[in-house]
Parts: C-alpha cells; sequence; structure tokens
C-alpha cells in the first residue's frame, strides 16, 4: 500500500452559535484516507464542508473532535511537521495590500525559517505566471492574480502535500489551463501530493484520479474518478430519421425509444459497442438519418445523483 499523504478518523467540527448564528455542525464523521503522490479532488454543494475541511489542515480553524494525520504526522502530537509537510491555499483572499508578490513570499519563506539563500520566490513567481507582477502591491493586482499569489505562498516551503481550495475560481480559460499543467508537474517531476475542491467538474474529471463527495458534512462517494465514470458509461444518441415511424429491431446492446416528436432513442452502453457499430445497425435497417445528438453520462451526473436527493 502506499504511504499516506493524509489521514482523517472521525473528524468532527461545530461551529459555535453566535449573535448572528445558531451552532452548526460542519463536518460530522469524517474518515478519509488520500495516498501519497496522488491528485485528489474533493468535491460537493455549497456548504457541504470542504472548506472547512481544509482550513482544519491548514490549521486555521480548530477541529472539535478526530485526528488528523499529516505526512505520518499527528497534527496533535507533532504540530511542527505536520505543518511543515502540507501547505494550503485558501478560498479567502488574505493578502496584505500593500506587499507586493516577491515581498509576500519573503515573509512566508521567512514563518517557515527558510534561509535567504535556499528560497525559491523567482521560480515560485514564474510557476503561477505572476514574474512580471512580482513588484506590484497586492491591491493592485486582478482578482485571478491574487488567487495565483495565494498559490505561490503555499509552495514556498515546497510541501509534499498541497491542499488548493477553489484554486481555478474566478481565473480565466487560458490560466486556468496553465494552472492545471503546473499542478500536473508538481505532481509528476516533484512527486507532490495534490489535494484540490473545484466546482468544476470538468476539472476533477480531467486531474483528479480519485475523488471523495462531501455532503451535509459527510462523506458521501469515495472512488476513482475512472470507476465512477465507468459505472456511468450508459450514452445515448438521438436520432431524426427521413422516416415517421422508424422500424428498429431489438437488438441485444441496444435499447431502441420513439419520441413524441418521432426521434429515435438508442441507448447503449458505450463499453459494450461504439456508437460507431450502433448506427451501422441503423444502416443494416435502412433507417436514413437527418440529423444526430449524442447525450453522455459525466461526472456531473454523478454529482447531482448523489448529492440532489439529500439537498436542505
Ligand atoms: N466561521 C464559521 N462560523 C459558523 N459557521 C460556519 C463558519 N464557516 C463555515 N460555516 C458553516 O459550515 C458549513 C460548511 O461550510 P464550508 O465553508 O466548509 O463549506 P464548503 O463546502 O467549503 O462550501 P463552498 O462550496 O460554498 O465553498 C456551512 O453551513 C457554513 O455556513
Ligand atoms: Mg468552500
Amino acid at each position: 500500500m502506499l504511504k499516506s499523504a493524509l489521514e482523517i478518523k472521525q473528524l468532527y467540527k461545530t461551529y459555535a452559535s453566535n449573535k448572528n448564528n445558531s451552532e452548526k455542525a460542519a463536518l460530522n464523521g469524517i474518515d478519509l484516507r488520500v495516498p501519497a503522490g496522488k491528485i485528489f479532488g474533493l468535491l460537493g454543494p455549497n456548504g457541504a464542508g470542504k472548506s472547512t475541511l481544509i482550513n482544519i489542515l491548514a490549521g486555521l480553524v480548530l477541529k472539535t473532535e478526530g485526528t488528523v494525520t499529516i505526512w505520518g504526522f499527528d497534527q496533535d502530537k507533532d504540530p511542527r511537521q505536520s505543518r511543515a509537510a502540507i501547505g494550503v491555499m485558501p478560498q479567502e483572499l488574505n493578502l496584505d495590500p500593500f506587499f507586493t508578490p516577491r515581498a509576500a513570499l519573503d515573509v512566508q519563506a521567512g514563518l517557515y525559517g527558510i534561509p535567504k539563500n535556499e528560497r525559491h520566490s523567482e521560480e515560485i513567481l514564474k510557476l503561477v505566471g505572476l514574474s512580471d507582477k512580482a513588484d506590484a502591491y497586492a491591491r493592485t493586482l486582478s482578482g485571478g492574480m491574487r488567487r495565483r499569489l495565494l498559490l505561490a505562498k503555499a509552495l514556498v516551503h515546497r510541501p509534499q502535500i498541497l491542499v488548493l481550495d477553489e484554486p481555478t475560481a474566478g481565473v480565466d480559460l487560458e490560466l486556468r489551463q496553465m494552472l492545471w499543467e503546473n499542478m500536473s508537474k508538481l505532481n509528476k517531476e516533484h512527486g507532490t501530493t495534490i489535494i484540490l475542491t473545484t466546482h468544476y467538474l470538468e476539472e476533477a474529471e480531467k486531474m483528479c484520479e480519485e475523488l471523495a463527495i462531501l455532503d451535509h458534512g459527510q462523506i458521501i462517494v469515495r472512488n476513482s474518478t475512472k470507476d465512477l465514470l465507468a459505472q456511468l458509461d450508459r450514452k445515448s444518441l438521438i436520432i431524426k430519421t427521413s422516416t415517421n415511424s422508424p422500424e428498429f429491431s431489438q437488438h441485444a446492446l441496444v435499447d431502441s425509444n420513439i419520441l413524441n416528436d418521432g426521434r429515435l432513442v438508442l441507448s447503449y452502453s458505450s463499453s459494450r459497442i461504439s456508437a460507431g457499430d450502433v448506427l451501422e445497425l441503423l444502416r443494416q435497417a435502412s433507417i436514413s438519418i437527418e440529423d444526430v445528438k449524442t447525450v453522455q453520462a459525466d461526472l456531473e451526473d454523478v454529482f447531482l445523483k448523489m448529492t440532489s436527493s439529500k439537498s436542505s
């Protein structure tokens, strides 16, 4: 078995009540193990508890109960070692507006006790695409640039585990791709374990080998992305034919159905028969096609199916 990057046991968090809010149970007994070397995705609807979990890892929020082991170090028993192993990019922007990116990285390196000659600010700024903004005040950076500066800060002490809370939220398409490339690079070349939350299911599908879906403070799904998607290999072709009532004889691998508007729906399991073969069956039945639309289940379907029944 691979070494665990992260091991969480029976983790609970209840936020205390204050004058505006009643007590809130944000995490209700989380058990989670993330093997070292993976890119791991944490998904879930708004308020599911993702940031609470991440902020506990970062030491920004105090847990109510449970154990958190980071890179083999118990967060309570070995706070220094466990903190050194992890770098967290929070969801909330917490930058000093009067620091430049270069200065912000210097301060962060100082906090981790990294001597001046062992710092690698330039390399990190380059990695997040902020080299040309190295000496600009944080308050003059755009929202996407500030998020990248948060990422840069998380990288300063070269942590084995990098935790990113919505790293690409509000970041434009080109930069999102750059961040994806850089995350992959850190993972492949440095072996960094990456744990990220995202609302972009496409991002989770593309980047994450394994996933957990969190809902109401509990983990409701934990699986490899591949297996999750394999459970959903049902695809459909919706076909407009030139005849009104196409005669499609039953086939063992294809279910057929006719919609009210006369279009033919052919559903099949993509691991057992290809779209090309389904179309070939149509040709053999002398059904001519005017238009074809494909419908495919994706991570969004798993997500909606798993979380919708319980939404509040
Ligand atoms: N400081 C706090 N005090 C009280 N309640 C809080 C606090 N922070 C979060 N909560 C509550 O805890 C629950 C989980 O919030 P959390 O921020 O962890 O969700 P999330 O999964 O990160 O959501 P999002 O996708 O919107 O970022 C929510 O009901 C939220 O209102
Ligand atoms: Mg959050």
